[in-house]
């Protein structure tokens, strides 16, 4: 391989190793200095020295606290709630993970989003939005799509051995996943509607689902999408990656190597983990350099002792399949299915272009929350996902000037500058 090929795989994957690249973390230092000479971030990326980093805390012990190191039902009990597991099988044969804390009335559907669990709705102790909903009686079902550290089975595929466990899309979570939480929701409980809450990519998967299987409309009550993405208009370093990186290619090339999926390695795990729990230098190393430069600053929300906790936790699995998707969606300005390349699409398709999502397809009723300041699920894009969407309810751009992507789920202030807006919604449409 090229150095220049070898840059983009891991241009690609910017803040994963695979197997393969492990031992090759000047790649990491390359990439860095391609980042350098776009100036908004020689500042800040100036400082990463990627072999130095990798040298140094790959030996340092990890500092994860209690809450890091527990799984969701012992999150649910630490702080006062019973919780059940189940396993669902989609249609497909992926065995997913769904906790629930019982309750009454309406259930509640929460969904996670990118590199994330049902455990991103626990990290905030009893503030955290699966407790708060719980505490208020609610019936609350927390779901992990396949693929994340619950969710790994299939009733033939090993996600260990076989790479064709790791061939699915954002599509895929929509089309399979979701109706088969729905689907087991609404038999357990004898209820007919869900009310659905998604962060950032769990908005994706149910304006997919709502495109794609428009019966689902009826059964879901309202969807309150947090940080929605559907047209995704990064800002920021994401953008710039994503410009700079031609994600076909390295996606066709990352599978020609065998490497169908990020962070499932423990060495990368393992290193993210000693990197952002230390007491000096991990603040500045993860939160300012590493994640603010991607979902947009809000310094006050995060404090470092909440990095031992999301360390834990974060980041998932996920496959180089899906980063494609995400990246085909900015370049190609499109809300549409995997591109797979003129010929291939013609023979999947019948087309040379993938299909687009239908957004008017999309009858449920849909509360929109946004952060002014979140870098992923940007105004722009909001305000495209309004435009097409029929039944918009709610459209709330959050008065908090910081709000960024993580808030919603992630910042020590959701009870003053989010929670009361949200519970406005939910009371709204019981
Ligand atoms: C990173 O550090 C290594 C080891 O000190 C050094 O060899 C390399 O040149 C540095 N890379 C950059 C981009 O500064
Ligand atoms: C979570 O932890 C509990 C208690 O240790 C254990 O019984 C349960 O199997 C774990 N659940 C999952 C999904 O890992
Ligand atoms: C769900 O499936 C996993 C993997 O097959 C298994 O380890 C676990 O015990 C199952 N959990 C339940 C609640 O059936
Ligand atoms: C959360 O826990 C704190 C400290 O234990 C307590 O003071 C507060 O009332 C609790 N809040 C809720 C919503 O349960
Ligand atoms: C990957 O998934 C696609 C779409 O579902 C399917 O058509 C294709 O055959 C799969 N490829 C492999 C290698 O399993
Ligand atoms: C929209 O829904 C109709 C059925 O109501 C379906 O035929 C059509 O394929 C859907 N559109 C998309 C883009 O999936
Ligand atoms: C580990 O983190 C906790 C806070 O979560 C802190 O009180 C403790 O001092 C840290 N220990 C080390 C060795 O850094």
């Amino acid at each position: 391989m090229t150095l220049i090929k070898k840059l983009l795989l891991v241009t690609f994957g910017v803040y994963s190793l695979s197997d393969v690249v492990t031992s090759e973390t000047f790649i990491f230092d390359s990439l860095l200095g391609k980042l350098n000479d776009i100036p908004q971030y020689a500042a800040t990326l100036g400082k990463l020295n990627f072999t130095e980093l990798m040298e140094k805390y790959s030996l340092l012990p990890s500092n994860i606290s209690e809450d890091g190191k527990r799984n969701f039902t012992e999150l649910a009990n630490a702080y006062g709630h019973q919780c059940e597991e189940y396993n669902v099988t989609t249609e497909d044969g992926y065995v997913l993970n769904i906790f629930h804390i019982p309750g009454k009335g309406r259930p509640y559907l929460l969904n996670h989003g990118l590199v994330a669990s049902s455990d991103c709705f626990a990290l905030r102790k009893n503030n955290s939005l699966a407790f708060i909903l719980a505490a208020k009686g609610h019936d609350v079902w927390i779901g992990n799509t396949r693929g994340n550290d619950y969710s790994l089975s299939h009733i033939k595929l090993d996600a260990h051995k076989d790479t064709e466990y790791w061939n699915f899309s954002l599509h895929e979570n929509g089309y399979y996943d979701y109706p088969a939480f729905i689907d087991f929701i609404l038999k357990e409980t004898g209820q007919e509607k869900v009310t659905i809450i998604g962060h950032s990519q769990g908005t994706i998967n149910t304006f997919v689902l709502g495109s794609v299987r428009p019966e689902y409309n009826d059964k879901i009550n309202l969807f309150v999408a947090l940080a929605p993405v559907a047209y995704f208009k990064p800002k920021g370093i994401l953008r710039s990656i994503i410009d700079i990186v031609p994600a076909n290619m390295v996606y066709s090339e990352l599978k020609e190597l065998g490497i169908v999926q990020f962070y499932g390695d423990r060495v990368i795990r393992k290193f993210i983990q000693s990197l952002c729990t230390q007491k000096t230098g991990s603040y500045e190393i993860c939160w300012e350099t590493s994640i603010f430069p991607f979902i947009g600053n809000d310094a006050e929300s995060y404090e470092q002792e909440f990095s031992n906790v999301l360390a834990g936790h974060f980041p998932q699995t996920i496959p180089t399949k899906t980063v494609c998707h995400f990246a085909q969606f900015t370049k190609r300005n499109k809300f549409a299915q995997f591109d797979y390349g003129t010929a291939e699409n013609v023979i999947r398709y019948g087309a040379t272009t993938p299909p687009e999502y239908d957004l008017s397809n999309v009858t449920m009723k849909v509360a929109l929350f946004v952060g002014a300041n979140d870098y992923m699920a940007t105004i722009e894009g909001a305000d495209k996902i309004k435009a097409k969407l029929p039944n918009v309810v709610e459209y709330e751009i959050l008065p908090r000037k910081q709000f960024n992507h993580f808030d919603f789920i992630f910042g020590n202030r959701v009870q003053e500058n989010f929670y009361p807006y949200l519970f406005d919604v939910l009371d709204k449409y019981p």
